[in-house]
């Protein structure tokens, strides 16, 4: 290499170079964070053997392209629910958003807005719903219930009065799973983080950090009800007029009780590898699945996408469409709105490219497509 070529670098030294996929917000993340915000989003429950199954179980799965079949640029959009989005892909409800940034949910519900996706607002938003409604485009609520159940029904009045398009019912927390680095951490919610959408006072305990002690599970334990019963979905369903969908199952025979029940989509989620580990990784279980509810409900699939190929994958596994967790929190906390904007930009890219080299014309194609398992 010539002196010249040394003395005059294409990319200025010192200067990390733009994202190219979701996962390098990851690394932008972790320069950002507190260790203990890092770990809070990154980790599992236990030995973080169903996190890593997550990965490696997307990553057996090979797609059979379809060739010769005169694609121009595919359509990305697709029918969720009952409404078109630009993609099939929803952000994932995530607790405590403004950890990774001060415009939290705000930030990311614009985001997601701008990008002609659903936002899902968590129970244990930073924000109140009505602001996250507000700033967001499509937005659907997450509900945790709660064992006061006069404040399950304020959160549902909040919600729908806000015009969240959809409620979502997130059945894998009876309890918070160990999550070890939180424990190790004596993890809490710092004070300015608040859990805006319970009355005042009603999150101390997460914000109480205790040796040994992960405050967030304790105070989910203090207010999340443990024994909730398909009756309890019989009610919610009786007085829910938008679209209910039931996040977090993995076993058919669950998927099919909840579209008995009158839900409009199951999420195949183990929560990403926060809550039982051991359990199978979503895409794993995702067949059976599909196979089970025969068209009775849509099928949705998170835990572990990480990029278009890994909506394509889920498309050509039967799902539907997917939700995406992490990354979203790494680009909020790279760059704010503009950091999720440029995630979602690169997500839509590159589903685009997944479904034109696999010879797809629209994200219907891409569920006749089919897979291997190496
Ligand atoms: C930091 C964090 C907070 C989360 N909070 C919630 C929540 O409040 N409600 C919920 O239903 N799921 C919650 N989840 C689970 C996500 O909705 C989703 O199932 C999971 O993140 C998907 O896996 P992925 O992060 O590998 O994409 C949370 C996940 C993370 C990482």
């Amino acid at each position: 290499m010539s002196e010249t070529a040394l003395s005059t670098p294409d990319v200025p030294l010192g200067e990390p170079p733009a994202p190219a996929g979701l996962a390098d917000f990851a690394d932008l993340a972790r320069a950002v964070l507190p260790p203990e915000v890092w770990d809070f989003v990154d980790g599992g429950s236990g030995a973080e053997t169903t996190l890593v199954a997550n990965r490696r179980a997307l990553d057996r799965v090979g797609v059979l392209p379809r060739v010769l079949r005169g694609v121009p640029t595919p359509r990305t959009d697709a029918r969720l629910l009952g409404a078109t989005h630009a993609l099939p892909v929803a952000v994932a409800p995530m607790a405590y958003q403004r950890l990774l940034h001060p415009d939290g949910e705000i930030a990311l519900a614009g985001a997601a807005g701008a990008a002609g996706i659903p936002y899902v607002a968590s129970t244990l938003s930073s924000a109140p719903i009505e602001e996250i409604a507000a700033a967001g485009g499509t937005v659907w609520f997450q509900l945790y219930w709660l064992r006061d159940r006069g404040l399950v029904t304020d959160l549902l009045d909040r919600a729908q009065a806000a015009g969240c398009a959809a409620l979502v019912l997130t059945v894998d927390v009876p309890i918070l799973g160990r999550r070890l680095r939180d424990v190790r951490n004596s993890f809490a919610i710092p004070p300015h983080v608040l859990a805006a959408n319970l009355p005042a006072g009603r999150d101390d305990l997460a914000h109480a950090a205790t040796p040994g002690v992960s405050a967030v599970a304790a105070h989910t334990g203090e207010v999340f009800a443990p024994a909730v019963t398909w009756a309890d979905l019989d009610w919610l369903r009786e007085r829910t007029p938008v679209p209910l969908v039931v996040k977090g199952v993995l076993d058919p025979r669950d998927a099919v009780r909840a579209a008995e029940s009158g839900a409009d989509a199951v999420v195949v989620s183990n929560h990403g590898g926060r809550q039982l580990d051991g359990a199978p990784a979503s895409a794993a279980a995702l067949p059976a699945v599909v196979e089970a509810v025969a068209g009775r409900c849509e099928v949705l699939l998170d835990s572990g996408v990480r990029g278009g190929v890994d909506v394509l994958r889920a498309l050509a596994l039967g799902a539907h469409g997917v939700l995406v967790g992490r990354p979203m929190l790494w680009a909020l906390a790279a760059g704010g709105r503009a950091g999720a904007e440029t995630a979602l930009s690169l997500l839509a890219g590159e589903f685009r490219d997944a479904l034109a080299l696999a010879g797809c014309a629209d994200p219907g194609e891409a569920r006749d497509l089919r897979t291997t398992v190496e």
